[in-house]
């Protein structure tokens, strides 16, 4: 995820949709995107919970132009506006509720001026390749680390096993999910006041289609 080849394009996408103005990261983490988006000239402030995240951030280079508040996204308020509100690398399924993501949709609107942007890029769920009556399904599988989906699919979620093995030693990390479909975050920005602008299934604004496996969606604020 921090090759070029994987970053250049989404800060292409993001430093286009900011234009002269600014941008705040949802889940800024330790700057990935947030660090190259500013060394194009674009203002950008960032929120996340984690001050570990947050600490790395501030050690690297260009770190003193970013703005940092720490707190929950769904909720946090940054105290101005701004032309861009961004989520990446499925971060909206960290919020593990409804009712909080549609809490995120309010609050990057609530961030954005008339107008201006609010990006998701996330995956969908594989469902589609999940037989009737099972509940796995495998993410990756290589010498050094496995993963697998645990999806619970009354109650729209999943929790994603990493079991990496380190020597002697294998390091389990099980995280909880809220995974959500295209139509439904359109109706999450709908509530929010926001409408459809875009929908690719990557950074190169390839077509979405029925054979995508994630998305990068594109609302925009009433203006
Ligand atoms: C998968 S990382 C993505 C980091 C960065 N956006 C990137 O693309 O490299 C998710 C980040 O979101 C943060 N995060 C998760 N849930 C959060 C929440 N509810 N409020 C604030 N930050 C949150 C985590 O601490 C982590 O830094």
């Amino acid at each position: 995820m921090y090759r070029s080849e994987v970053v250049d394009p989404a800060v292409d996408v993001l430093a286009a949709l900011a234009g002269d103005g600014a941008a705040l990261e949802l889940g800024i983490g330790t700057g990935r995107i947030a660090l190259p988006l500013s060394a194009r000239g674009v203002p950008v402030h960032g929120i996340d919970l984690s001050a570990a995240m947050l600490a790395r951030l501030a050690a690297k280079p260009g770190a003193e132009r970013i703005g940092v508040t720490q707190g929950d996204f769904a909720t946090a308020r940054v105290d101005r506006s701004f032309r861009l509100v961004y989520l990446l690398f499925n971060t909206i399924m960290n919020l593990i509720t409804q009712q909080e993501q549609v809490a995120c949709f309010r609050s990057a609107a609530a961030h954005l001026e008339p107008g201006g942007y609010f990006v998701i890029e996330v995956g969908l769920p594989d469902l589609r390749r999940l037989p009737p009556g099972e509940t796995v399904r495998p993410f990756t599988v290589t010498d050094d680390r496995l993963g697998f989906d645990e999806y619970d699919v009354a109650g729209q979620g999943l929790v994603s096993h990493h079991f990496v093995f380190e020597g002697d030693r294998v390091r389990r990390v099980s995280m909880p999910f809220r995974y959500v479909w295209p139509a439904e975050l359109d109706l999450m920005a709908q509530l929010a006041g926001m409408t459809r602008h875009e929908r690719w299934s990557g950074w190169e604004r390839e077509p979405f289609t029925a054979e995508s496996t994630r998305h990068v969606s594109v609302w925009q604020k009433a203006s």
